[in-house]
Formats: structure tokens, sequence, C-alpha cells
């Protein structure tokens, strides 16, 4: 492979989940949150990486950080395997999960900071200096020794953001960090991060639902939608993603083999008796549905509109 810092190639995540069929009856079928991706990142590069609800972007950072096993494809961090080689890349990496604090919830944020001290071995000099640098830029003077229960949203956020980075991680995963957080905090953010980019020369990757967020701190962005890549580059040219498909999803009576031979439709999933098919957008979903009817055991069916053009929609209407 290349040279990026981080690289992703073909790399898939399959849940085996059950799921109630009946009343007693469970049956076993597979979600495929991450369905063959690949993209490359290089050293000190900080980009965006959107995608709806469900696409994927929570078990991508579960598996950069080796929380999570690729269940296929190649994944490396600074040439390093994650879920192999997790304890040598935990002193290499920070995660914040906005959705979710990392820090002790009784704790006052001093003591929270000296385990994580502990834990990765920071020098004392280079904890001092790292943990008054983020005092200062975010704002926590006065808050360390209030317990973490006891926080607000943004405080904790900013403490967890801390937390991440008192060891000097090379590179910083950042899921969903502004959530939630009212306009000052997240100005705050944003600029801590951009300095954190640009001084230190931290990676990073970011998740995010404000497309401010992106525009503010990424030349570059992944868009994730089912799983897949669906876009890779600037910010700009995300208006490009309105020519794409739309979804047939198809209910059978029973579980069968990919569905083959409609003429302008490919099955791109299939998940039990269930099975979706990509058509172009432009396109009518009636013959294909009339084809489907005559050669299938339909039960029932519905269209589906992109996502990922809805969530861009969305964000930029929004602005
Ligand atoms: N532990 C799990 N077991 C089963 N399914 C999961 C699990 N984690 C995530 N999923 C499913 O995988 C898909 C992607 O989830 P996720 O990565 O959290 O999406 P995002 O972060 O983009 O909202 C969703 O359909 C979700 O329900
Ligand atoms: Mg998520």
């Amino acid at each position: 492979m290349g040279d990026g810092f981080i690289e992703l190639d073909g790399v898939e995540k399959v849940f085996s989940v059950r799921r109630r069929a009946g009343l007693l009856r469970r049956e076993r079928h597979e979600v495929r949150a991450v369905d063959g991706i690949s993209f490359t990142v290089p050293r000190g590069e900080m980009v965006g990486y959107i995608g709806p609800n469900g696409a994927g972007k929570s078990t991508t950072i579960k598996m950069l950080t080796g929380i999570l096993t690729p269940s296929g494809g190649r994944l490396r961090i600074a040439g390093l395997d994650p879920s192999r080689q997790r304890a040598l890349l935990a002193r290499r990496m920070g995660v914040v999960f906005g959705q979710r604090t990392t820090l002790w919830w009784d704790l006052p944020l001093r003591d929270s900071y000296a385990l994580v001290r502990r834990m990765y071995r920071v020098p004392e000099a280079r904890f001092r200096a790292n943990l008054d640098r983020c005092v200062e830029l975010l704002d926590l003077g006065g808050l360390l020794d209030v317990p973490v229960r006891q926080l607000s949203l943004g405080q904790r956020m900013r403490g967890d953001i801390t937390a991440a980075l008192l060891h000097d991680p090379e590179v910083l995963y950042l899921d969903e960090p502004t959530i939630g957080l009212d306009v000052v905090t997240k100005a705050t953010v944003r600029r801590f991060l951009r300095e954190l980019n640009a001084e230190r020369g931290t990676t990073v990757l970011l998740t995010t639902h404000d497309l401010t967020d992106i525009e503010q701190l990424c030349e570059r962005v992944m868009v994730i939608d089912h799983g897949r890549l669906v876009y890779d580059g600037a910010l700009g040219g995300l208006h490009e993603i309105g020519e794409s498909e739309r979804t047939l999803v198809v209910d059978l009576e029973r579980e069968l083999p990919p569905i083959e031979g409609i003429d302008g439709a490919r099955t791109v999933r299939t998940q039990g008796p269930r099975q979706w098919l990509a058509f172009p957008s432009s396109a009518s979903a009636a013959p294909l549905v009339a084809r489907i009817a005559a050669d299938y055991p339909l039960v029932d069916l519905s269209v589906r509109e992109p996502d990922i053009e809805e969530v861009i929609a969305r964000m930029y209407a929004g602005r």
C-alpha cells in the first residue's frame, strides 16, 4: 500500500444479529455496517467523515481504534494493525465519542487526568504542559475540581478532548464532538482543533452532523452511505452527489439468491428475504417492480431515496 498514515483497503464489518421471527423463533441475519471501504489519510491531515445515521461512521472509528476487528479487508495505522496491536497504538492515538464520556463520572477532571497520566505513563513535565495548554485554550480553568457528573455537556466535551490529548497522540479520532453543544462552545472547540492540527501536526478524523465544522476545519471530506464511501474530495464538490441512485427495497416470501437479470437495476445487498436493488434516480421504478413481481415471490416493496442526498441537502439548507 501507499505511504498513508491511516490506510484502509476494502475494510468490512459485518454484525451478526438475532432478530425475532415469530413467537419463539429467532433468525440470524447479517448487518453490513461497513461494506468495503478504502481510503488513505496522510499524516497531518484533518478530514471530515460524514453520512446519515446508521451509515457506518462510528463502526469505522471503532475499527480504527481497535475496539472492533474488521470482518474483512486491511486496515493499518502507522503500519500497525489496530485490533492486534491495540496497546502499542493506544499510546499514539486519542479518541473522543461525543455521545459517551471516557471520564470517570464521580471524579473531578483533575483526578481523571491523573489517572490518564498514569495509564499512559506521561512524563510529569509533558503532562503539565499539555494540561495547561488545554485548560487555557479550552477554557477549563475553574472546572478542574468539579466532579464530571456536575459538568454541562459543553464543559464535559472540553474535558473529554483534554483527556484524549494529554499523552500527545499523533492521531485524534472525534466521533460527533460538537453534537448538542452551544454556539460558543462549538467555536471554542473548532478553534482548538484547528490549532492542534496546524501547530502540532496531529492527524484528525472528524465525524460530525454540522457542516460548519467541516467547512471551518477540513479541506477534505469523505461521505459514507450504507457502509460505502460515496464521496471523497473537497467540500464544494458535494453538490455533485445529486445524480445518484435510488434503491428498491424488496421483501420476498423467503430467502433467495440475489435477484438477477432486471435491466437497469442491480442487487446491491441481501439480508434474509430482503433485497436491495439500485437503479438510476432518473428512471421509473414501475417497470422494475413489474419485472420482479412477474419472476419472484414478492411480498412487499418500497423505494428509498438516497439518504445521503437528503442529509447533504438538509446540511446546505440549514445554513
Ligand atoms: N454492535 C452492533 N451490533 C449490531 N449492529 C450494529 C452494531 N453496531 C452498529 N450496528 C449497525 O451498523 C450500522 C452502522 O452503525 P454506526 O456505525 O453506528 O452508524 P453511524 O455512526 O454512521 O450512525 C447500523 O445499521 C447499526 O444499527
Ligand atoms: Mg455514530
